[in-house]
């Protein structure tokens, strides 16, 4: 969905957030991964305070109150998305309704009254860290448990003769030098090999060398796993919120690194080796 006509900056961000982030709504198998999640850990979330940073339609905050929280904060930073969380909350019964408050502001300038038991985010890009898990290292609160708690980016390196297409030739891919596109090929989930890059809450990021040199192929593959306790909760391509990452592969090592410039975090990307 793209918005064609002029609109003055904060609106077209607004509304371009908002068209992008209702599409997660799409994966179901993302939403299902996320509700097992929050099932699995309800004696955590029962009688608890809980937060949902970055609520979106805060279909999570609406279950960690069944699920029997005493409080849900439920943090959105982007108006629109705010307005339709509380226009459904609206709708739900008083004892789902009254235990549920949407804070419309960015979660990293949230500090709630009471101590916070739970915290429930969904702030991974394709890349892992190309989204917002940076707000999680920049909270003014501590969260007793983080749902998930880390993620992985993995890795590998395959031949275009098994992916090229009438369209996506050789000659295109080799166009892609230092460029990673998401979605370029259907993912076979035998591409990945070594994990790359790790996000753990409360450590942070870190990059693991990694060298391709015994891999044949000229297209490199990343894909995103989402983990909470070190098991997948889910991952590019199963659940199709996040696709694999493609480029042409030009070495043996890559460097992935990230920078923050006007709200949004940039990944810069390079071969080494
Ligand atoms: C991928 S969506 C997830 C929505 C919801 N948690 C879910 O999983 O269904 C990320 C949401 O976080 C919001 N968001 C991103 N950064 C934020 C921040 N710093 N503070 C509050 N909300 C944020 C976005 O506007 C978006 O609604």
């Amino acid at each position: 969905m793209d918005i064609l006509n002029l609109l003055p900056p904060q609106r077209f961000r607004a509304v371009d957030d908002l068209l992008a982030f209702i599409s997660i709504y799409d994966d179901k198998k993302r939403t299902r991964a996320y509700y097992k999640l929050l099932r699995a850990h309800k004696k955590h979330i029962y009688n608890s305070v809980c937060v949902e940073g970055g609520c979106g339609l805060d279909l999570f905050s609406v279950e960690l109150a069944r699920l029997g929280a005493k409080k849900v904060y439920a943090v959105e930073q982007n108006t629109l998305l705010a307005k339709l969380a509380q226009e459904r909350i609206n709708r739900l019964p008083a004892k789902i309704r009254n235990r549920i408050e949407i804070v419309n502001k960015p979660l990293q300038q949230f500090q709630p009254k009471e101590s916070v038991d739970v915290l429930v985010h969904e702030f991974y890009g394709q890349l892992l860290y190309d989204e917002d898990l940076w707000v999680l290292e920049r909270l003014r609160f501590k969260p007793r448990l983080v749902l998930p708690d880390g993620g992985k980016l993995w890795a590998g390196v395959v031949s275009s003769d098994f992916y090229k297409d009438r369209v996506v030739t050789q000659a295109v891919i080799r166009q892609l030098d230092g460029v990673l596109v998401s979605g370029l090929f259907q993912e076979r989930f035998n591409e990945l090999k070594a994990p790359v890059l790790q996000w753990k809450y409360g450590r942070g990021l870190r990059n693991l060398k990694h060298n391709f040199g015994k891999q044949n192929g000229d297209l490199l593959a990343l894909g995103l796993r989402v983990t909470h306790a070190g098991k997948t909760v889910c991952e590019a391509g199963q659940c199709p919120n996040w696709s694999y990452v493609w480029t042409h592969r030009k070495g043996n090592e890559i460097s992935l690194l990230f920078r923050k410039s006007s709200g949004m975090m940039d990944a810069r990307f390079k071969w080494k080796g």
